[in-house]
C-alpha cells in the first residue's frame, strides 16, 4: 500500500473514532493545519516536475478534500449527540407546582393592621395618618393638655431640639394628635381610624420605646356613648373572631374626653399560659375612650354646640400579642428571623372579612 493510502486510512480511522469535538479539532490541526501532515504534502508539489505534479496534484488534493469532508461529517454527528444529551439532562417538567415555599413573612403587627383596616372599612371608616414627629401643640395643647398640665407627665416624651421660634417638636406619644389634624382639615361627619407608630421613654416586657396604637374618631351631630360601645363591640367580635363579646365599662380620665371610659372584654385565663376570649370570669383591658371634650372640638375649629363625637385609643401591638399568643413585646421589633418565621403570616393571604381574617 502506498504512503498516501496509509496516511488516508490512518486519518479517516482516527476521525471516525474521535469521541468529542476537542479530539476532532486536534486531528484537523494535525492534518490540515499550517504544519499538518496533508499541508506538508501539498507543499512538496511546488518542487515537483510537471509530470509528477499531474499525478500527485489530484491525489493530494483529493486526500485533503476527503479528510475535510470526513471531519465535517463527524463534527455534525458529535454535535447531534451532545445536543441530545443536553436536552435529556435539562428537561423541565412544566407541570410541577410553583415554588413550594415563599421565604418572607408578614409581621404580626402588619397582619393585625390589615385585619383592623378590613373591619373598620366595613363599618364605613376611612384611614387617617399623621407624622411621627409632631408639634407639641397637636400632641398636647389642642388635646386639652395645656403647657404645665400634670397629664403631660403621664407621657414620657422624647423631645426634639427647640426650633428657632422657640416651639418644640416631639415624637408623638399617642395617635391622638391625628384627631386634631383630621378636625382641622375636614368638616363633620368624620369617621376615621388612625393606626400608627407612637413613642415613649419606656422599655420592659410589655413596653418598647416605639409601639403602635389604633385611634378612632367619630364626629357627627347626634353621636353618643351608645354608638361608641356598639363600635367597640363590633370591632371585638370581628377582630377576636367570636360572637359573644361582653364588655365592661370603667369610668376613667383623659383630658381630651368627657366623660372618659376604659373598656374591658370578658376572657378566661384559668388555664395557665392560655387566654380564651368571650367566656370566663376575667377581664382583658382594651384601652381608653370617651366623648370628645368640647374644648378639643372648639380648639380644632368644630362648633361644639352643634357637633359631638367619640374617640378611642387602643394598643395595636398589645392586640397582636393577645390574638396571636406572643408573651413578650420586645422581640416584635428585634428583627430576629427565627421569631419572624414563627409568628409571621403568609404573604399572599390578605385578611378579608368574608375570606377569614386570620386563616
Ligand atoms: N391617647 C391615649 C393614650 O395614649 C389613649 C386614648 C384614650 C385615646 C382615650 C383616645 C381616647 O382617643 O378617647 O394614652
Amino acid at each position: 500500500m502506498s504512503d498516501i493510502a496509509t496516511l488516508e486510512r490512518d486519518i479517516l480511522g482516527a476521525v471516525a473514532s474521535a469521541s468529542d469535538e476537542a479530539a476532532l479539532e486536534a486531528l484537523r490541526v494535525a492534518a490540515l493545519g499550517k504544519k499538518g501532515s496533508i499541508s506538508e504534502l501539498l507543499k512538496t508539489l511546488g518542487a515537483m516536475s510537471a509530470e509528477e505534479r499531474k499525478v500527485n496534484g489530484p491525489l493530494f488534493n483529493g486526500l485533503r478534500d476527503k479528510v475535510t469532508n470526513a471531519i465535517a461529517a463527524r463534527k455534525a454527528e458529535l454535535g447531534d449527540v451532545a445536543l441530545n444529551a443536553r436536552l435529556a439532562s435539562e428537561t423541565v417538567d412544566v407541570t410541577l407546582p410553583a415554588r413550594p415555599e415563599a421565604t418572607g413573612t408578614i409581621h404580626p403587627v402588619s397582619q393585625v393592621l390589615d385585619e383592623i383596616a378590613a373591619i373598620f372599612a366595613d363599618l364605613g371608616f376611612a384611614i387617617a395618618e399623621g407624622p411621627d414627629v409632631e408639634y407639641d401643640d397637636y400632641n398636647f395643647t389642642k388635646l386639652n393638655i395645656p403647657p404645665d398640665h400634670p397629664a403631660r407627665e403621664m407621657h414620657d416624651t422624647f423631645y426634639i431640639a427647640r426650633q428657632e421660634d422657640g416651639s418644640r417638636h416631639i415624637l408623638r406619644t399617642h395617635t391622638s394628635p391625628v384627631q386634631v389634624r383630621t378636625m382641622l382639615k375636614q368638616k363633620p361627619p368624620i369617621r376615621v381610624i388612625v393606626p400608627g407608630r407612637t413613642y415613649r421613654v419606656d422599655n420592659d416586657a410589655t413596653h418598647t420605646p416605639m409601639f403602635h396604637q389604633l385611634e378612632a374618631l367619630v364626629i357627627d351631630e347626634k353621636t353618643h356613648l351608645g354608638n361608641l360601645k356598639w363600635v367597640v363591640e363590633e370591632f371585638c367580635k370581628a377582630f377576636f373572631e367570636i360572637e359573644n363579646v361582653t364588655l365592661r365599662a370603667r369610668p376613667s380620665f383623659f383630658p381630651f374626653t368627657e366623660p372618659s371610659v376604659e373598656w374591658d372584654m370578658r376572657c378566661d385565663r384559668s388555664v395557665p399560659g392560655k387566654i380564651a376570649f368571650g367566656t370566663g370570669n376575667d377581664w382583658l383591658e382594651l384601652g381608653g375612650s370617651g366623648m370628645v371634650h368640647p374644648n378639643v372640638l372648639d380648639m380644632c375649629g368644630i362648633d361644639s354646640t352643634k357637633y359631638q363625637g367619640f374617640a378611642f385609643g387602643f394598643g395595636l401591638d398589645r392586640m397582636a400579642m393577645l390574638k396571636y399568643g406572643a408573651p413578650d413585646l420586645r422581640p416584635f421589633f428585634e428583627s430576629d428571623v427565627r421569631w419572624l418565621r414563627h409568628y409571621g403570616f403568609a404573604s399572599l393571604d390578605l385578611p378579608t372579612l368574608d375570606g377569614g381574617l386570620s386563616r
